[in-house]
């Protein structure tokens, strides 16, 4: 059984440790890991393989940054090529990268079967990349492997085509994992925090970047204006960029309150959110493990593909257009009565992704 994931993306190889993992254990499976390369600085793709312990990637496409046409396209064209000459029985995508949806299109071209790991979560914004790559990933998907009961919902709304399963969220394991690991990581001695001292920070929305400087603007006036709040930012490299262009960061350097730091390897990460007494973030993924980890979260969207965490009460969003929204809630939020519950499954949605995909593999490959 030929199985190729296709990953390029921070997120998309968090993902892959543990469905790697799940498929190793099966001697039948041979699994090619293809990365396209969209990432490619050490912080954003390599540490991640030498932490989960993911064998070197077998294929680096090494198409980098570009437009998203152009980043799409020649992933699409590259990937594409890799598969007819190799023969795959399955093509697996994770989240919704340009780099998920490239992998998809060129599974479709090559027609090899396609499966999709995180389906069915929406935001409902259009505006986003990642909904648009959801949407188009979803409906081309064979087999679909949807995170939440509001995501197998959602997928049911759309009438897709594919098998839907409900997995739970690969997170849960991967969460568990890097919090019994986090006991080796020395990442707050480093940076010389106390737990519970600071506020722990992410951006990379393109909406909060590139695209736009005002909500760009708005994000750095309330980490002034916290002046008395310690703010840890590991920073993305999108988000170094943008700040760099808009000449923001002779002045977030003078701020006493705020640590930039590069990006972090995932245990480094987890440790640094659990210890954090609030997380304000854009990321999708940051967003579950704040809440799996009983985090508050402010969010600097208008809207999340994550609502359990909103419902129940642990994530609040508030935009990134208003600077006092945002300080606010830094400063006297707090999530009320509602206890996190089991919304992202058992901690085995790996192991319901292999068995699933094994068993309607074998079907298929009987029928053929
Ligand atoms: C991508 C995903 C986003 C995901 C994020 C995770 C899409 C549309 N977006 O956004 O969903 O949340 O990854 O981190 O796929 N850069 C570097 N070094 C790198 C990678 C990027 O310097 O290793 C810089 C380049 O200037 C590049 C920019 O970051 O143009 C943006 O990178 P890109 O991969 O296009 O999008 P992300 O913002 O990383
Ligand atoms: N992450 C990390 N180091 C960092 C910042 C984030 O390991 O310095 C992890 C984080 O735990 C998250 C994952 O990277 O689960 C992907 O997050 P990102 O915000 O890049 O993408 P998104 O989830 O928004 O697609």
């Amino acid at each position: 059984m030929k199985i190729a994931s296709v990953v390029g993306a921070r997120p998309n190889f968090i993902k892959l440790a543990p469905v790697h993992k799940a498929l190793a254990r099966n001697p039948e499976i041979e699994h090619t890991i293809i990365h396209t390369g969209q990432h490619y600085d050490f912080e954003m793709s390599e540490i991640f393989f030498k932490e989960f312990k993911l064998p070197k990637p077998d294929i680096n496409l090494k198409v980098g940054s570009g437009t998203p046409g152009y980043q799409t396209g020649e992933m699409i064209k590259r990937i594409e090529k890799v598969l007819l000459r190799s023969g795959f029985d399955l093509v697996m995508v994770y989240g919704d990268t340009n780099s998920t949806l490239a992998g998809a299109l060129a599974a479709v071209g090559s027609k090899t079967r396609l499966a999709h790991v995180e389906s069915g979560l929406r935001s409902f914004d259009r505006r986003m990349p990642e909904e648009t790559n959801r949407v188009l990933t979803d409906h081309i998907s064979n087999y679909l492997f949807a995170s939440t009961r509001t995501a197998v919902g959602n997928l049911r709304k759309e009438s897709v085509q594919g098998d839907i399963v409900y997995s739970g969220d690969l997170s849960v394991e991967i969460v568990d994992e890097a919090v019994r690991a986090g006991a080796k990581s020395d990442v707050l001695d480093r940076l010389s925090l106390e737990p519970k001292s600071y506020v722990l920070l992410t951006i990379h929305r393109v909406e909060n970047t590139t695209a736009s400087p005002h909500n760009l603007a708005t994000i750095i006036k309330a980490i002034k204006a916290l002046k008395d709040t310690t703010i840890v930012f590991p920073i993305h490299p999108r988000t170094l960029k943008a700040i760099k262009d808009s000449r923001h960061l002779p002045a977030l350097s003078r701020c006493k309150n705020l640590r930039m730091i590069k990006p972090l390897g995932y245990v480094d990460f987890v440790k640094l959110a659990r210890n954090a007494s609030k997380i304000v973030t854009d990321s999708g993924g940051v967003q579950k493990e704040a809440f799996l980890l009983k985090v508050p979260c402010i969010t600097t969207r208008r809207n999340t593909e994550w609502v359990e965490t909103v419902d129940l009460g642990w994530n609040k969003l508030v935009g990134s257009s208003d600077a006092q929204a945002i300080i606010e809630a830094v400063q006297k939020w707090a999530p009320v009565g509602k206890k996190p519950r089991a919304v992202f499954g058992q901690g085995k949605a790996s192991a319901i992704v292999r068995d699933r995909i094994v068993s309607l593999l074998e079907s298929k490959i009987e029928e053929n």
